[in-house]
């Protein structure tokens, strides 16, 4: 019996297959993706022979106390260190990566990541240095589905690495009101200006103002 409609493709494996590697080939878009994949297969593989980390801490690495901490502060954590430690920050989280050496290292795959926030990198599965950012990145760009994602390698994260702390915001650094910089310039420059009739230097307080010495 005849069937009616589209006419069905043979999807039996073979076909498939042939299909899939036709389709692979044609695209050269494809096959840069298939071989940025061979790449990353070969360095993750590759990684994974115990005689190929030089750079390879020794597991006696002490824990790390547990702190909060900002980007700035996790960036010289990049596993070129000479106690080769290695923290990420995954979706405001602070891990200690330094056993997943052989993925973050400084031949890593994934090496970009050390001493970095992770989190828009991983959310987008993009691993180029222009996708991260330097400071401190607050994600809220990121689509519900890129979110998802970053909170699912969080996850793998918690079970894999210790959760050295949050990663936190830096604080604004305090400017002086418009007042009283005017206030601030006008007593340093009217310092300024005797310092040079005077044989004293004048003496700085920590809160910047410039202070006469007295006369005694
Ligand atoms: C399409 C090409 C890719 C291939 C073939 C690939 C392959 C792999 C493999 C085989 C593993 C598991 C290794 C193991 O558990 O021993 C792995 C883990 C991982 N991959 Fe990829 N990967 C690719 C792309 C990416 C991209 C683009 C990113 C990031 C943006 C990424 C991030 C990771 C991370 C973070 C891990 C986990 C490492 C850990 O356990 O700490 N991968 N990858």
């Amino acid at each position: 019996m005849e069937t009616k409609g589209a006419p069905t493709e043979d999807l039996s494996s073979g076909g498939f297959l042939s299909k899939f590697l036709s389709d692979l080939v044609d695209s050269p878009v494809n096959l840069a993706l298939l071989g940025v994949c061979g790449y990353l297969l070969y360095r993750v593989l590759k990684g994974r022979r115990p005689d190929d980390a030089p750079y390879v801490p020794d597991e006696s690495l002490p824990p790390l106390p547990k702190r909060d901490m900002t980007v700035e502060e996790i960036r010289p954590y990049d596993g070129k260190q000479p106690d080769g430690r290695i923290l990420m920050a995954v979706n405001g989280k602070v891990f200690d990566v330094t056993r997943g050496k052989k993925f973050y290292g400084p031949d890593g795959p994934y090496g970009i990541f050390a001493g970095r926030d992770a989190s828009r990198g991983l959310a987008t599965f993009a691993l180029s240095e222009e996708v991260l950012k330097d400071g401190y990145d607050d994600l809220s760009d990121l689509s519900p589905m890129e979110m998802d994602s970053v909170r699912e390698w969080e996850t793998q994260f918690m079970m894999k690495y210790d959760c050295i702390g949050k990663l936190i915001k830096p604080e604004p650094e305090e400017k002086p009101e418009d007042g009283e910089k005017e206030k601030v310039s006008s007593v340093t420059e009217k310092a300024v200006g005797d310092e040079v009739h005077s044989e004293t230097t004048p003496e700085e307080t920590s809160e910047g103002d410039v202070k006469k010495p007295s006369s005694e």
